[in-house]
């Protein structure tokens, strides 16, 4: 669908390019590797990302009832200054951190006590600053929104300032991302092609996720503005196929009272749902894909950083930007649509995984581990727009074919 685009023409070469350098090098360093070696051995570091989460354990903890950590929490964020975790010495463990022993709080008196002091990307403004910082007080970069809107962040004058970043990356010292898609059992997240074959023949005898829906695909969108081309993707789409559009910027109305409710009657009359972002940047996937991952529901996304790909099962959703053009991809759709089976392949993983969200303001709970870890060595964010914005840019606004 972006084959026109050469930044993400650029990006696919260097990758295969990276690929086979990896391949030659594995195979050079290590003779007894063998041609045959199964290609699903290079998706292995994608499985990698979920243990990133249980690293920051009680293990972390020196003695059993170490000494209170201070965590300031400096502006404000969506309303008030509670950064989702609320204030006090109870905060973490009612959070359900595994090491909780931090007091948060948004007092500014005493910050000179503080370990840590967090700062809202989006407010955070060279004009109100804490006056003094001590050497071991680490400056907390935090923000649950994509660099795609930049309007609203000043990193680019925030070089030299911030030791560790707390965001939905995966590549943040402290990662949130906003949900997980963990085994239960032994199941892999992305099993080989043989095992693939098998647990989608498995999935014919398990329940069928097409009965009863009559319509075809829903989506819910409030904010209308997006630098994703999500409107203009739907606005395609509904050439071909039925796309209901719910919310401010459609036509329809949900009339039940609850998002979640919402969300049920979508389960349960579409055979899609289109999880699509506001912004197409590397591991920005918000709750618009969990919470209806955890439903009956297929959804339909538009990653172009393989970001779904790496933390959701294969196979279990449709990755819309893998399509030549929209009309191949409504071909696919109305294919799924008439084929029970081929729909219900896609639901293979439901007895094997289990679906997390509200995860994104876990990573308070791997800040107050790492205060309280001993090993966390120093570290300042020297260029801070080259982290946040430029590692793996954000893709903006694609033309939509
Ligand atoms: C902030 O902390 C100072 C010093 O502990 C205390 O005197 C003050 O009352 C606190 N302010 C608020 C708003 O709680
Ligand atoms: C549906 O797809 C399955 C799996 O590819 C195939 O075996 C079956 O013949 C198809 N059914 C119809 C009605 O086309
Ligand atoms: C996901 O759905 C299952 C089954 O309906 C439910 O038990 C579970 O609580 C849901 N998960 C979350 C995180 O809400
Ligand atoms: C935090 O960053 C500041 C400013 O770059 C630096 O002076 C300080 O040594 C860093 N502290 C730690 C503990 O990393």
């Amino acid at each position: 669908m972006l084959d026109k685009n050469r930044k993400i023409v650029c990006l696919i070469l260097m990758g295969f390019l990276l690929v086979v350098l990896q391949f030659y090098l594995q195979q050079s360093t290590d003779p007894a590797t063998e041609f045959t070696r199964h290609p699903s051995a290079l998706q292995s570091s994608t499985s990698e990302r979920y243990p990133l989460l249980k690293k920051f354990t009680t293990e972390n903890l020196v003695e059993k009832n170490p000494p209170f950590k201070r965590i300031v929490f400096w502006n404000e964020a969506y309303g008030s200054k509670e950064y989702g975790v609320g204030f006090g010495r109870d905060a973490l463990r009612k959070f359900g951190c595994p090491v909780w022993q931090c007091e948060t709080t948004d007092n500014r008196t005493d910050i000179l006590t503080s370990d840590a002091i967090v700062f809202h990307l989006r407010s955070w403004t060279k004009s109100d600053l804490p006056e003094r910082r001590l050497p071991h007080q680490r400056y907390v970069f935090w923000s649950i929104e994509s660099p795609a809107w930049r309007e609203y962040a000043h990193a680019d004058q925030a070089d030299e300032f911030f030791n560790w970043t707390m965001t939905y990356r995966w590549d943040s010292d402290m990662a949130g991302p906003y949900g997980s898609i963990e085994p239960i059992g032994k199941v892999p997240l992305h099993p080989d092609e043989d095992q693939m074959k098998i647990y989608l023949v498995n999935s014919r005898k398990a329940d069928n996720y097409a009965k009863g829906k009559t319509k075809m695909a829903a989506w819910f969108v409030s904010n209308c503005n997006s630098k994703s081309s999500r409107n203009e993707f739907v606005r395609e789409l509904q050439k071909y196929i039925d796309v209901d559009v719910y919310g401010k910027c459609g036509t329809m109305q949900c009339s039940t009272t609850t998002d979640g409710q919402c969300r049920d009657m979508a389960a349960k009359n579409y055979k899609f749902f289109m999880s699509l972002e506001n912004s197409l940047c590397p591991d920005y996937i918000t709750e618009k894909f969990f919470v209806m991952m955890n439903r009956t529901i297929l959804p339909i996304v538009y990653g172009v950083h393989d970001s779904h790909e790496k933390i959701a099962p294969t196979h279990s959703f449709i990755n819309a930007a893998k399509f030549e053009n929209v009309k191949k991809l409504a071909d696919y759709l109305i294919l799924l649509d008439k084929n029970d089976t081929l729909y219900n392949e896609y639901f293979w993983w439901k007895p094997h995984f289990k679906v997390m969200f509200s995860e994104v303001f876990k990573g308070m709970c791997r800040l107050c581990a790492a205060l309280h870890d001993k090993n966390s060595p120093p570290k300042i964010y020297h260029d801070m727009t080259g982290w946040w914005e430029k590692t793996v840019p954000c893709l903006l606004s694609p033309k939509i074919v």
